[in-house]
């Protein structure tokens, strides 16, 4: 593997899983892999699970860890020709070359404006770096994708189902702020490589990008959306044709016991108690988004460890 930016980066995924699951069973197998490599994490946005699952990981394969959160250093200019006379201080191409001679692996959080959609479309900052590093670069959630998290989940529904093909959902939530698309947008597509029987459903006006649900079924009434599911996956996101804009909070759509059933209920965290889904529902058994964030470590493991064996 030379860099995970998106899921088209794995060439097997059904395979990938499955390697996570063998290597969750034995955590320190390949300890020695990363001896002498180091990960740098830039981070141009909040985090726990990624940041802590990510530098487990790359522990756990031996390699050394560097966290910058990006605020802390000089603000990063990434359009090429601008006169930087204003408030941008350092070039991508700079910044990207020098942080590739500390780094064997460079991984990179940074969300979306959801106030200007063609510039966060562009990727341009995951781009950049993959641009002008001379290092593997990992996708640590993006402005449209989170496939580190969409790879966690595939291996916690793997993990957890008794079935050759469960009924999946995913459910829109509603939530008081602009939430990125990227989780939704990741979860989709990973769905659309398993085997599973996979279902949206969301409000009116919460479609997310055609290119991306392609011919997944949107089923506009959760109710019926929900009937027979195995698993259901909550997540807020704003709109993507009204782009960035909250369009509902109709608390009807929080997830409830009553309306899981015998479903298990997955979220990526961090989640709004009693907005996106009641207590009722994380604090009993049909809750799996403990085992789901453990499963962050195992994702970006797999993951790191297919890009240092290709080094
Ligand atoms: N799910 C997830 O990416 O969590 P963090 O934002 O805490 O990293």
């Amino acid at each position: 593997m030379k860099k995970y930016t998106n899921m088209n980066d794995i060439s097997n995924i059904s395979e990938m899983v499955k390697e996570a699951i063998l290597l969750k069973m034995n955590p320190y197998g390949y300890s020695e892999i990363g001896k002498n490599k180091t990960l740098v994490m830039l981070f141009f946005n909040s985090s726990l699970r990624t940041r802590l699952s990510t530098e487990k990981a790359a522990k756990n394969l031996g390699m050394d860890v560097m966290v910058l959160n990006v605020s802390d250093a000089w603000s990063l200019e990434f359009e090429d020709g601008t006169v930087m006379n204003m408030n941008t201080s350092e070039h991508i191409k700079e910044a990207a070359q020098v942080i590739s001679q500390y780094a064997d692996v460079i991984a990179v959080r940074a969300f979306p404006t959801l106030k200007d959609k063609a510039k966060d479309e562009s990727e341009y900052i995951l781009k950049s770096f993959v641009k002008y590093a001379t290092v593997p670069v990992v996708n640590m959630e993006s402005a449209t994708a989170h496939p580190m998290q969409a790879l966690a989940d595939a291996i916690t529904i793997t993990e957890l189902t008794d079935k050759p093909k469960p009924k999946v959902v995913l459910s829109w939530a509603p939530h008081p702020r602009a939430l990125p698309q990227a989780v939704a947008n990741s979860f989709v597509q990973m769905m659309q490589n398993l085997d599973v029987d996979f279902t949206i459903t969301h409000p009116e006006g919460y479609e997310l990008n055609k290119g991306i649900v392609k011919d997944t079924p949107i089923n506009y009434n959760q109710e019926e959306a929900l009937k027979d599911a195995d698993f259901v996956y909550v997540k807020n996101w704003s709109s993507y044709n009204d782009y960035g804009k909250i369009l509902s909070q109709d608390e009807n759509w929080m997830m409830t016991k009553s309306k899981l059933g015998n479903a298990k209920f997955m979220h990526c965290l961090p989640v709004r108690r009693n907005v996106v889904v009641e207590d009722a529902v994380l604090d009993s058994e049909s809750s799996v988004v403990i085992p789901q964030a453990n499963n962050r470590t195992y994702a970006a493991q797999i993951v790191l460890k297919k890009i240092l064996e290709n080094l």
